[in-house]
């Protein structure tokens, strides 16, 4: 998938109710931060919605160009997660969304700790790519795209793995708290169809069909646990 169609599906995801609420209690779990930033930060709206203590960091230039036409008045940077252009302790907050499952999470996490000051807090939100529930009339085959989507994903269960990987990594007050999202609109589409992104067969083509017939007699179901794990670097 190009970074124009990744950027598109986010789009779509970022509007949906639940995923607003996401991002508002990423900035709630941060307020009080002067100085943040939001890791992997796509399209730029997180970095758009914290204002001026933010600054968003990606490592695809391509991406930091949209972010940087969309929010022209926000600060932008190409980065990479492991490598920050950060001085040790020099931030209050850091944010990544949708990000960890494609890092090295310890290396990430190591270097996290190096930026944020004490007392500074740390939040991840993401969804385990195991664990989408998504409505067919053909269920086994839905559990092999599931599956077979999330062997993809460098850390498919990062998401989980989250909680304990940032006490190793020497926060404390580390919390996990799940917010759901469910789609059961035409928009949750692209999203559906993406779990069987690069699988080929019949069965998959029929299954891809099901949802599409789903989508256009309103009867599309998908929820997505968003898994939100926050931590502070001991003050
Ligand atoms: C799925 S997108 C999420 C974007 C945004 N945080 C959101 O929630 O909409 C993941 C983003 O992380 C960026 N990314 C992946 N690996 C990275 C790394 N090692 N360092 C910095 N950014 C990275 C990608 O370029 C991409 O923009």
């Amino acid at each position: 998938m190009s970074n124009t169609e990744v950027i598109a599906l986010l789009d779509e995801i970022e509007r949906h109710p639940d995923a607003v609420r996401v991002r508002e209690r990423t900035h709630e779990l941060l307020d009080g931060a002067e100085r943040i930033v939001d890791v992997g930060c796509g399209g730029g709206r997180a970095v758009h919605e914290l204002g001026a203590r933010a600054i968003g960091v990606d490592h695809d230039p391509a991406t930091i160009a949209v972010a940087r036409a969309r929010y022209p008045a926000a600060r932008f940077q190409v980065a990479d997660a492991h490598a920050l252009p950060f001085p040790d302790a020099s931030l209050d907050g850091y944010r990544a969304e949708r990000v960890i499952h494609t890092l090295d999470a310890p290396r990430a996490l190591a270097e996290a700790r190096r930026v944020l000051r004490p007392g500074g807090r740390l939040v991840l939100a993401g969804h385990d790519w195991d664990l989408f529930a998504v409505d067919s009339g053909l269920p086994e085959v839905t559990r092999r795209v599931v599956h077979a989507r999330a062997d993809q994903i460098a850390d498919p269960r990062a998401a989980r793995k989250a909680h304990h990987l940032l006490r190793e990594a020497g926060f404390t007050d580390v919390a996990t708290e799940i917010l759901s999202t469910v789609i059961t609109g035409p928009e949750g589409l692209p999203v559906v169809l993406n779990l069987a992104k690069d699988q080929e067969g019949e069965e998959i083509a029929a299954w891809c069909d099901d949802q599409r017939r789903r989508a256009a007699e309103g009867r599309l179901f998908l929820a997505v646990p968003v898994f939100v794990t926050s931590g502070q670097v001991i003050g």
